[in-house]
């Protein structure tokens, strides 16, 4: 009689054991390790005579196929995906549970004007997608059918039976083959059940969404395992104290990972945001001091966000530097270069710094912004309001050379600010813009004489 082989599969990353193991030899978490009978589902051996029909094609032979893309009528969302959605496609959406993942793909499918959409639920009855539907204020519905299963099988017969232009998952997570014994959500169930949705995409060209549960650790778990098998990756994304959804593609086979599409969530929906630094900016006070707008890049899109800074006299001995949203260590840095260049002292103030709206910047082209709004609120003298501030410090307290100059000058222009502060050498090649004044400058001095006066 032929053993029964089980194993021991890792649920956070796939590494398989032949025994129980408390902590992954691979990803090192503890007490992954799930049980799972071996697959039922062998995929039959080719006739012995088939294999000798295969025939590689010659590139040049292959005509170029023109993509007709399916736009979601989305324009964000459109952007991200690389100019819409690609026939036979899987793309897979992530995100922390109650970001929205649910109603970002009801507002897809509610905003297609032809397709067929059918929607699968294995979360939600049919009765709460409806009544979703119904907060996102939408007037056509006609086209979208409602599936409430987790049973792949049956879901593929629907599927057959029917002609969707367009298969949402909602989630890949709660999705089976009755055939593997493993349960639901587990890394071998979530793997076959993709890899079958994968051969449906490409064989019948149906795009298909796949949503997928983040762990709180913010890896994709179960959905990781899968990510190489899928076209697209996307991730969506927010913090807990703004409305604000970002959503951003982490691989594209279609498109640039680069792009980002910001959404608002409100009552009636998602919204998108058309504007970010407008609605990033919109509470920004003017004339206290401490405060510089800088242009950030966030994938191709140039982002206005307001840096702050407050410098205190130290009352505990120790000074002490604070930060938010701004790396520490920098910090430090360009502390030491205001002190050593400059001629700052602030061995005794507390420093703290803030990115307003809750944003992360990594980008070396905001040090000007944070030193500006430093040295701001240490003379208690405001920035001006009207400039925007751009540029990499040195070590030698001179302004270096940044990246996308001409995209971050017409964002500042297009948002009516009247005087772009930015480093010397990348004026040369600048285009004249005749709304906003540019300046340029080779040291952290000369910033500070155009912004503080
Ligand atoms: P949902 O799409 O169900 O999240 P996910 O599928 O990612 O788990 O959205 C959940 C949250 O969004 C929920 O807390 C309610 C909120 N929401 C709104 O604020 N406005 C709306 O119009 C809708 C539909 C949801
Ligand atoms: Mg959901």
């Amino acid at each position: 009689m032929a053993k029964v082989l089980t194993k021991y599969v890792c649920q956070s990353c796939g590494y398989n054991s032949p025994r129980w193991v408390g902590k992954c030899p691979n990803c090192g978490e503890w007490n992954t390790f799930v049980e799972e009978a071996p697959s039922s589902l062998r995929i039959s051996k080719k006739p012995a005579g088939a294999s000798s029909k295969i025939e590689p094609i010659p590139m040049e032979e292959l005509e170029r196929e023109d993509v007709s893309r399916i736009s979601t009528n989305i324009e964000e969302v459109d952007r991200v995906l690389g100019g819409g959605l690609v026939p036979g496609s899987l793309v897979l959406l992530g995100g922390d549970p109650g970001i929205g993942k649910s109603t970002l793909m009801m507002q897809v499918a509610l905003q297609l004007k032809e397709q067929v959409v059918l929607y699968i639920t294995g979360e939600e009855s049919v009765q709460q997608i409806k009544l979703r539907a119904e907060r996102l204020k939408a007037d056509r519905s006609k086209n979208i059918s409602l599936l409430a299963e987790t049973n792949l099988d049956l879901i593929l017969d629907v599927i057959e039976r029917g002609e969707p232009d367009l298969i949402v998952i909602d989630s890949i997570q709660t999705m089976y083959r009755p055939g593997l014994e493993s349960a639901p959500g587990s890394v071998s169930q979530v793997r076959e059940s993709t890899a079958l949705l994968l051969r449906l995409a490409k064989t019948r060209s149906i795009p298909i969404f796949l949503i997928g549960h983040v762990t709180k650790e913010g890896m994709i778990a179960g959905p990781r395992v899968i990510e190489h098998m899928v076209d697209t990756v996307l991730q969506f994304e927010g913090e807990a104290h703004y409305t604000y959804r970002v959503l951003r593609a982490l691989k594209n086979r279609f498109g640039s990972t680069n792009e980002i599409g910001i959404f608002e969530m409100h009552e009636t929906g998602l919204r998108e945001v058309k504007n970010p630094s407008e609605a990033f900016l919109s509470e920004r006070r003017y004339g206290t001091s401490g405060s510089t707008v800088v242009s950030s890049m966030e994938g191709t899109r140039p982002f206005l966000i307001e840096v702050q800074a407050l410098v205190t006299p130290t009352s505990y001995g120790v000074p002490q530097r604070n930060t938010t949203g701004f790396d520490y260590r920098r910090l430090s840095l360009l502390l030491a270069v205001l002190e050593k260049r400059v001629g700052m002292h602030l061995g005794s103030y507390d420093v703290f710094v803030n990115i307003a709206g809750g944003v992360k910047i990594d980008e070396p082209a905001v040090d000007l912004g944070i030193a500006t709004s430093i040295a701001s609120s240490l003379r208690d003298v405001p920035v001006d309001s009207t400039a925007v501030a751009v540029g990499e410090i040195g070590l030698g307290g001179e302004i270096r050379t940044i990246g996308n100059i001409e995209k971050r000058v017409q964002e500042a222009a297009k948002l009516g600010f009247k005087r772009i502060v930015l480093p010397q050498n990348n004026v040369k090649g600048l285009k004249e813009n005749g709304e906003i004044e540019i300046i340029g400058v080779d040291r952290i001095e000369q910033a500070l004489e155009a912004l503080l006066g």
